[in-house]
């Protein structure tokens, strides 16, 4: 037994149930293609535990598109890429909200929404990107281009975040970039977001040597060999690819953009050059794709659990606090990308 779970078992029945299975048919729809019956009859007790608890705290769940199916299909209230999760953490009306994510998107919440309680179910779920750089690169960078604007993506700490002139996240990178009265755009910290931003825009972009751990690992070989070896498939890119990897795909965008491509497109055979829970989450709307290939999994995004969520909301422990002159810096960047993108009708 976890230690949470030793806590948990003394107030809530978690034990396996496929009777409470068959109670919850309609929640097991949503994710019959790639959860088994028997997997779903171990996360069926945690599911109703959660979603009653939700009720009695007044709490929403935030949950990320490279969540595990049981949290994306069976726990969360709102489900989507880093952008439309940091809009909605700026309108949602609840007093909690539990951050099914990555540490860095729990701060962007609380930095949207200082008044309510943010709920991290593992702090120890970070992100390569955001370890990547300090405020103190960011003025490095600074001292070495002077006068150029600082374009820090979401994955960074609320400091980074404090420290630059406006955020982005993948699915308005290129607009934003576009959108800066400047010759020289500093891009930080992902170097092959920037360079793939880079090659869509007439601009000199500059970039920080930081990247993802899971998109830096395709090479453009193993995309050669896949379509090869497969022919007719779709590949699909996340722009946290090297740009050799994203001019191999036949199409590149964010988690969003890929869900929007396959749903518009409907491919026969799809891959998803990016983290394995976006294909597993968006199979079942999907029927007529056959979701195919190797995927690489985010060990960061993986430490968070259903398990994680009963307990953080049981004891409302993991609460996200951000340094109040911090916050107010940071806002700036992330209210200025939220306002630039629903002008532009992102
Ligand atoms: P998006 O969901 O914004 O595409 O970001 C992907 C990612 O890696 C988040 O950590
Ligand atoms: Fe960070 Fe990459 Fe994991 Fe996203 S997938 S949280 S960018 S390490």
């Amino acid at each position: 037994m976890t230690v949470y779970q030793n806590i948990l078992a003394q107030h809530y029945d978690l034990a396996p149930s496929p009777g409470l299975s068959d109670e919850m048919q309609d929640i097991y729809a949503r994710m019959d293609r790639v959860v088994t019956p028997p997997d779903f009859a171990i996360h069926a007790p945690y599911i109703k535990a959660i979603n009653a608890l939700k009720k009695e705290r007044n709490a929403v769940i935030l949950g990320h598109n490279y969540m595990t199916p049981e949290i994306y299909h069976g726990v969360s209230d709102f489900v989507g890429d880093s952008l439309q999760l940091a809009m909605k953490a700026s309108e949602v009306e609840a007093d909690v909200i539990v951050q099914a994510g990555v540490h860095f998107m729990a701060e962007t919440s609380k930095i949207l929404s200082p008044e309510k309680t943010v709920l991290m179910p593992d702090m120890a779920a970070g992100c390569s990107l955001a370890e990547s750089i300090t405020a103190e690169g960011i003025e490095e960078m600074r001292a070495k281009y002077p006068g150029a604007p600082v374009v820090s993506y979401v994955n960074t700490t609320a400091e980074v975040k404090a420290a630059s002139d406006i955020c982005c996240t993948s699915s308005n990178a290129v607009q934003i970039v576009n959108a800066i009265e400047a010759d020289t755009v500093i891009m930080t910290p992902d170097q092959y977001l920037a360079q793939n931003v880079a090659n869509e825009v007439d601009k000199n972009v500059v970039f920080w040597p930081g990247s993802c751990i899971v998109h830096e690992q395709y090479t453009p070989q193993d995309l050669r060999d896949f379509r090869s070896w497969n022919p007719g498939t779709r590949l699909i890119a996340h722009p946290e690819c090297p740009p050799d990897v994203v001019a191999e795909a036949d199409f590149s965008g964010s988690t969003s953009g890929i869900l929007k491509y396959v749903t518009d497109e409907k491919p026969e055979k799809a891959m998803l050059i990016t983290e394995c829970s976006m294909a597993t989450n968006i199979a079942d709307q999907l029927p007529e794709v056959e979701f195919v290939g190797p995927c690489n999994m985010c060990p960061y995004m993986k430490k968070i659990t259903l398990e994680k969520i009963l307990y953080v909301l049981h004891t409302m422990d993991g609460q996200v606090e951000v340094d109040a002159e911090v916050a107010e810096k940071a806002r700036h960047s992330v209210q200025a990308m939220i306002d630039l993108s629903k002008k532009l009708g992102l």
